[in-house]
């Protein structure tokens, strides 16, 4: 493929080797496609085929996928909706169910107007369906950064992060701290990018709001402060900023301080070249963890094409890059899933799942605020609480010269049978435990903050 207006973009100036390399070339899904609509005789793809009646007893006489009678047992939807491979991006109406389930969730913030949404339904591309946020964390990072480069992230994250940019792609991951006085520090996070700036043309950043360890959401006006600190570096150093926008928590917001819907959206709607990678799946959202459905969107510019067909061609072109990074890596992702979640939008609805998701983010909130309001009576020196407002999990920092956080779970667990997650990181300045309110029980948080009080007492 040609990437004519591609090529001409920051977008493209920012892509890492494989970014730049990659493509979809019209191997056995564009002959299949063409020869669906085109041929009498399909003999493209390499899935079995047959009359029903010829494999099935008692089938029909259609045309189908040739499946085991047993599977019926385990599903009513239609074999044509599980048995075969999916399109390499997706089920395209669940790609499309997506982007205005994006534009939806956008009408949470009291500031989205009119003119912001017609602006972002046309600079997004469609999005594409990874396996899982897991996935589209990888595919973003690894069309963005070769081995070596540099992408800057908070201190406290979701450790599979380092797995898979430091492990997996050879990357580095250059730590801002988080907090300082309980507001995020983005004086670190300025003098990170001015640094990061002095080695490396392209400026790659991940977030995660609420965020996995401490449950962090920037209030307001942080967020407009960090909005701010973003767009005049930027237009400062006048490189493509590419902000990665890990959303898997994104409807768990329990605080009305804080921003309660991702930064995707004031980013996709700023001029500069702050290029806005949002990621977003089935698995917190709709619940359903084993899906291993996600989705990537990227945020347009509109300087970037100076017509519709132009606008229309760059998002093709983008489709096939992201398209190639799934068919060299997953191929295709669970269709059974996609499936599922196609019919669920469908036939219930944006508002009626929002309605039964309500319940359960309720169950949630009632818990934060009950461990929260706990941890309040634990007055003790040497620990402290992050400030945290959504998402699943809080972080107790406990004093690194009395108590190192993984024995102290050791201990925990052993004597006074707690489970929770050590997260000691000596040179980023974390030890603490990150405790997974969102599997515990109400009833049981005062016991558990009593153990861990008591622990702290006998450590
Ligand atoms: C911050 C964060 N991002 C991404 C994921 C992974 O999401 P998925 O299960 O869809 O791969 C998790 C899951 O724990 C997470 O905490």
């Amino acid at each position: 493929m040609n990437f004519e207006i591609l090529e001409k973009t920051p977008l493209y100036d920012a892509f890492s080797d494989i970014g730049k390399r990659i493509f979809l070339p019209d191997g056995v899904f564009y002959w299949a496609g063409r020869a669906k609509k085109e041929a009498d005789i399909n003999g493209t793809i390499g899935t079995a085929f047959g009359y029903e009646k010829d494999f099935i007893e008692l089938g029909s006489d259609e045309w189908l996928p040739c499946y085991l009678k047993e599977i019926k047992k385990y599903t009513e939807l239609n074999v044509k909706d599980i048995v075969p491979y999916a399109s390499i991006g997706g089920l395209a109406d669940l790609r499309t169910i997506w982007r205005e389930w994006i534009i939806r969730k956008s009408e949470y913030n009291s500031e989205t107007d009119k003119e912001k949404i017609v602006h972002l339904n046309k600079y997004m591309t469609n999005p594409i369906i990874t396996t899982g946020v897991t996935n589209a964390i990888y595919l973003s990072c690894k069309l963005f950064l070769n081995p070596g480069e540099k992408i800057i992230c908070a201190n406290k994250r979701w450790g599979n992060y380092d797995n898979i940019i430091v492990k997996n792609i050879g990357a580095e991951i250059k730590s801002f701290d988080f907090f300082k006085d309980d507001r995020i520090n983005l004086d670190s996070l300025k003098d990170t990018i001015n640094e990061v700036n002095k080695i490396q043309n392209k400026i790659v950043i991940i977030i995660n709001f609420p965020n996995n360890p401490t449950g962090y959401v920037p209030s307001k006006q942080e967020a407009k402060d960090i909005l701010k600190l973003l767009e005049e570096t930027q237009v400062k150093l006048k490189k493509p900023f590419i902000i990665i926008i890990d959303d898997a928590y994104e409807p768990y917001v329990y605080s009305e301080e804080a921003l309660n819907t991702s930064f995707f959206y004031e980013l996709q709607q700023l001029k500069g070249d702050i290029i806005p990678i949002k990621l977003d799946g089935l698995t917190k959202e709709l619940l359903m963890y084993g899906a291993r459905i996600g989705f990537l969107t990227i945020g347009l510019k509109s300087n970037w094409v100076s017509n519709d067909e132009e606008l229309e061609k760059l998002k093709k072109e983008i489709n096939n890059k992201l398209e190639g990074m799934n068919r060299s890596s997953i191929s295709n992702c669970n269709h059974i899933y996609q499936a599922i979640a196609e019919r669920i939008f469908q036939e219930v609805g944006f508002e009626k799942i929002i309605d039964s998701r309500n319940r359960i983010k309720e169950v949630l909130e009632k818990r934060y605020e009950k461990i929260n309001n706990e941890l309040k009576s634990l007055d003790n020196p040497n620990i402290s609480i992050d400030p945290n407002s959504g998402g699943f999990f809080l972080f107790i920092n406990l004093n690194r010269q009395k108590i190192k956080a993984n024995n102290f779970a050791d201990y925990l667990l052993k004597h006074h049978k707690v489970g929770v997650i050590p997260i000691e990181k000596p040179a980023e300045n974390i030890n603490g435990l990150r405790i997974a309110y969102c599997s515990i029980d109400i009833n049981q948080i005062p016991e558990v903050i009593s153990r861990i009080k008591t622990a702290l007492s006998q450590f």
